[in-house]
């Protein structure tokens, strides 16, 4: 199966519709799907907020692919527990697009060459677009994605050349990431991007840790670092990180990836077995009842809601010297957040409750860690084809104690002033003796 990669400078270009951001509706955006489809520019289409009877079906994700010399587009139906793909010539899958927002999902998310398009149906019907230029999608210093990518990392060798990854390395190909001749899959070109940028971020985590310390006694033997990537996924990154440690010196690399579905675990360990990978396995469990296991790296990319937060009390727990987590999902505080004076004209607007609701999570997750004994940073990392969330909390333990007072103090204003009364991680690590006795809980 090939992947178009691009318009020749021979193709006519169809004209892109003169859709301003506003009230539209799905025929237009699916128009406007087709015009970049026409141009070689469509790269993926999202489809999420599902409203259809499929209790399962979480979302759909839409790529161009060229099956037996027909332009068509790839559907891959994300359930709970399996993915289920169809391949449709380009016209029909443009048809099966408007029937699923038809009566299937209120939320349309397309990347394209030069722009992001996104189309919000309300429950009453009502259809929003908000068309973004590419070079708002997202910052270029946070390494994050540009919908033109997609093209350029499959033209760009010399790009290639300065990541961090080299594109030879086997576990790419056996995922799908590379072709045989390592070079990077048009439709992987984001993936690609988050994994150097992630194996960038992880080994400077490395370096500021004591991991790669090796002692007088360990000297003949290699330290073992146990990392666990919790929502491992299809397991890119676990994989990445496996082989970047398998480079370092005196390194005896020990990952797990644990994976709520039963697909990616045996997905991630058949790789494991064709490659005849070492220290690497993939485990089916459940970042929520997990047991506690001695851990160096804790890991949790896009794990959704609370699963962080019950992932940072495993690496706590576990002793990890280095945590590293992209939340995503960030329900738990929204409905009890206050809209104190003077900012309620602000957080009136929805959008940006949300958005204050997600900062405090991760602001309070990073400042529970700095409480526990971590040096925290907050930055952005990359997104993702399935989610615009691209914050990162890395923790690295500190070696000297520091006195955790005035931080739990801070907690419980900010608590206390946004009337927040639950928080996952701070339950937690209160039910275990680790956090200060209760602070009187905020006025509802
Ligand atoms: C968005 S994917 C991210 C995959 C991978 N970490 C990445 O960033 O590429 C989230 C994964 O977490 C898994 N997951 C969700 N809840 C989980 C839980 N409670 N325990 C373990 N895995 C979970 C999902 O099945 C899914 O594969």
């Amino acid at each position: 199966m090939a992947r178009p990669t691009g318009t020749s400078p021979m193709t006519p270009q169809t004209t892109l519709p003169n859709l301003a951001s506003g009230t539209t509706t799905p025929a237009d955006f699916v128009a406007l799907c087709a015009a970049h489809l026409d141009n070689g520019g469509f790269e993926t289409l999202l489809l999420s907020k599902h409203c259809g009877p499929e209790v399962d079906l979480q979302r759909v994700s839409v790529r161009p692919i060229v099956l037996r010399g027909v332009p068509s587009l790839s559907f891959t139906y994300r359930h709970t527990t399996r993915d289920d793909t169809k391949n449709l010539p380009q016209a029909a899958g443009l048809q099966r697009v408007r029937e699923l927002l038809a009566a299937v999902f209120r939320h349309a998310h397309l990347h394209a060459r030069g722009e992001t398009a996104e189309l919000m149906i309300s429950r009453r019907g009502v259809c929003t677009l908000r068309r973004r230029p590419a070079a708002l999608a997202s910052t270029p210093e946070a390494g994050a994605v540009q919908p033109g990518d997609l093209q350029a990392a499959d033209r760009s060798h010399d790009r290639d050349k300065q990541r961090f990854v080299d594109a030879r390395r086997p576990f790419l190909h056996a995922l799908g990431v590379t072709t045989e001749q390592h070079t990077v899959v048009p439709a992987m070109s984001r993936k690609w991007k988050q994994i150097n940028k992630f194996v960038e971020v992880f080994a400077g985590a490395l370096r500021a840790s004591h991991l790669l310390e090796v002692g007088p006694a360990e000297a003949p033997r290699r330290r073992p670092v146990r990392v666990v990537d919790f929502g491992s996924g299809k397991g890119y990154l676990t994989f990445a990180v496996h082989d970047h440690l398998q480079q370092q010196p005196g390194v005896d690399a020990q990952v797990t990836g644990v994976e709520l579905r039963p697909d990616m675990v045996h997905l991630g360990n058949s790789v494991v077995t064709q490659l005849g990978l070492t220290g690497l396995r993939f485990e089916a469990g459940d970042v929520r009842s997990r047991a506690v296991q001695p851990i160096d790296v804790m890991i949790a990319l896009h794990a959704c809601d609370t699963a962080t937060d019950h992932a940072i009390h495993l690496g706590l727990r576990g002793g990890a010297a280095i945590i590293l987590c992209s939340p995503c999902c960030h329900k738990e505080l929204r409905p009890q957040l206050l809209s104190p004076h003077p900012l309620r004209p602000i957080l009136q607007h929805g959008v940006h409750l949300g958005q204050q609701a997600e900062m405090l999570t991760d602001g309070l997750r990073a400042m529970l860690l700095d409480a526990c004994g971590y040096d925290t940073q907050v930055f952005e990392f990359v997104a993702l084809e399935h989610t615009q969330k691209n914050k990162m909390i890395l923790a690295v333990k500190r070696t000297q104690h520091r006195p955790a007072d005035v931080v739990w103090a801070q907690i419980d204003d900010i608590k206390a002033f946004y009337g927040i009364r639950d928080q996952c991680l701070e339950a937690l690590l209160r039910a275990e003796g680790r956090a200060p006795v209760a602070a009187p809980s905020a006025s509802p």
